[in-house]
């Protein structure tokens, strides 16, 4: 064979790479519910303990629906998107107000997990309590439940969108509402997110005449009812900051009445 021809293919050895093992997924483990329950007839709610295997990635949301699955049939839960959007999943887990589709089991600590319904709102049953009321407030101040859209085709939105976009990530759980120490007596003040709402009404009007939406935030049982307890805050799920907004609008109105004793129009 000249220097030119090439010999026949000769494949270079490959030493056999070791194939790690697929770790095992960690095995469910045994965790105690204890879920208030009530139906109408009941003086009171109690709370039953009711164990169940939850996975290693299992919600609260998840392991509810698995015990009425499996356990009790009849356990009163309400819930919808599973993912932290619509806003109807609030419970109260070990004293705090939160999404249960959004709160781990296994980022709880190992005790029996407790759970309630909303406060501060009428029960429907033993989970799930009725929302009228909620959204009912964000009507006193014009907002009505259903808006027509606000920005056409085409339209470009105005400068300083950035400042008041946090007002509409408000997905009305409920959550700010239940957690409020003032709500908790006062079923009059017209409570965090509907002021919230609001506020980001005044922050960016689009023409809207703020007459009536200032007028309900200087109202006895409105802005000035709250006492800064930041529940409200500490407690929501899209960072919406309702005692921000509250603050907020105590400003506009107290810069609103500074002008009129100095004889200038709103
Ligand atoms: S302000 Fe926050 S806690 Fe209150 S209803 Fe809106 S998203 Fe829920
Ligand atoms: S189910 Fe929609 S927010 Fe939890």
């Amino acid at each position: 064979m000249s220097e030119n021809e090439v010999g026949p293919f000769e494949p270079t050895p490959v030493e056999p790479t070791a194939v790690e093992p697929t770790p095992e997924p960690p095995p469910p483990a045994t965790r105690v519910f204890r879920i208030s329950r009530r139906r109408s007839g009941d003086r009171k709610p109690h709370l039953d303990s009711l164990e169940i295997e939850v996975e290693p990635g299992d919600t609260v949301l998840d392991a509810l629906l698995r015990i009425r699955r499996i356990k009790d049939p009849s356990l009163v839960v309400r819930h919808s998107c599973m993912h932290a959007s619509c806003g109807t999943c609030g419970v109260r887990i070990n004293g705090r107000e939160s999404l249960a589709c959004d709160t781990k089991v296994a980022a709880l600590p190992a005790k029996p997990i407790e759970v309630e319904p909303l406060a501060n709102q009428r029960l429907v049953a033993d989970l799930a309590t009725d929302m009228v009321d909620f959204y009912a407030r964000f009507e006193a101040p014009g907002l009505p439940l259903i808006r027509t859209a606000e920005v056409g085709p085409g339209a470009e939105p105005p400068d300083g969108i950035k400042a008041f976009g946090r007002f509409e990530n408000c997905i009305e759980c409920g959550l700010c509402l239940s957690a409020c120490p003032i709500a908790r007596t006062n079923h009059d003040y017209i409570g965090p997110a509907a002021l919230a709402a609001a506020a980001r009404v005044v922050e960016e009007p689009r023409g809207r005449d703020l007459g009536p939406v200032m007028a309900l935030a200087a109202e006895p049982d409105s802005v000035w009812r709250c006492h800064d307890a930041l529940q409200c805050s500490a407690v929501c799920p899209s960072a919406v900051e309702p005692a921000m907004a509250l603050i907020a609008l105590r400003r506009h109105i107290l810069a609103n009445h500074a002008r009129r004793l100095l004889g200038r129009s709103d």
